[in-house]
């Protein structure tokens, strides 16, 4: 294939394609997957908001953040959608639209402590697995190229240091405005005891898939990374076109 042939291909392709994007928390995943949405026309789905979701319903329940079997049978009883939105996912639980209900410290912390149980890691993963059947896809998470895609086309792997990521955070969340931001040295502790439990659980831990491209935005700025991981994606519909 010349290489106008393949220019004219790519479009096409990216109509299909999944791009999966994992990594630890604060490295960048949802800025850059919405912009590669954005860029080659894809959907956004960020798979952290489902668990976040639940983490929500498991807190609201009452039901103890260690109990494996209430946690499953809570999960039996609960829908969750996750739909493409504006800026961020929409996120619908039982119905109920709660987007803006799931981004504060308690619900993060809580998705971290639920997500480590494989009934509900199971379930979790075919949702995403049905979402994501069509193809279109940015999907962003912590086991995207791992396990609920592992033959998607592209697959990267962001990363950063964990003082870079915790700067990063505290910034956002003074940003927001919505919560008054803790303290910096909070955020880094907090962010490196989500790391711990990520990278550490038995099942499905983050950890980059063997076919990942890592990309380690430590010293990038956000311009420099959102080009980096368009490069990467660009490059991978020209060589499988
Ligand atoms: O990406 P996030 O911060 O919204 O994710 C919240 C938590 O959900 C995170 O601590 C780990 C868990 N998670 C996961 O285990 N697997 C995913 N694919 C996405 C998130």
């Amino acid at each position: 294939m010349s290489a106008e042939e393949k220019r004219t291909a790519a479009p096409e392709r990216a109509q299909k394609i999944i791009v999966a994007i994992d990594g630890p928390a604060g490295a960048g995943k949802s800025t850059i997957a919405r912009h590669l949405a954005r860029h080659f026309g894809l959907l956004n789905l960020e798979t952290g908001a489902m668990y976040r979701a639940f983490a929500l319903k498991a807190l609201r329940s009452d039901v103890s953040l260690d109990d494996a079997r209430a946690l499953e049978e809570l999960a039996r009883e609960t829908e969750i959608r996750l739909e493409p939105g504006d800026q961020e996912n929409l996120v619908l639980l039982d119905g109920e639209d709660v987007s803006g209900l799931i981004r504060n410290p308690t619900v993060t912390d809580a998705a971290s402590r639920v997500s480590v149980f494989p009934a509900v890691r199971a379930w979790m993963v075919r949702l995403q697995q049905q979402v994501g059947a069509r193809g279109g896809v940015v999907m962003e998470g912590r086991d995207i190229g791992t396990v609920v895609f592992p033959h998607a086309e592209v697959k990267i792997f962001l990363d950063a240091a964990p003082e870079v990521r915790g700067q990063r955070r505290y910034e956002q969340i003074g940003q927001k405005g919505t919560t008054p931001a803790p303290p910096p040295q909070e955020v880094l502790r907090d962010l490196r005891a989500r790391d711990e439990r990520d990278r550490n659980r038995a099942d499905s831990p983050l950890k980059p898939a063997p076919d990942a491209v890592i990309l380690d935005s430590t010293r990038m700025s956000l311009d420099q990374a959102l080009a980096a991981a368009e490069a990467i994606v660009a490059e991978k519909l020209n060589l499988t076109s």
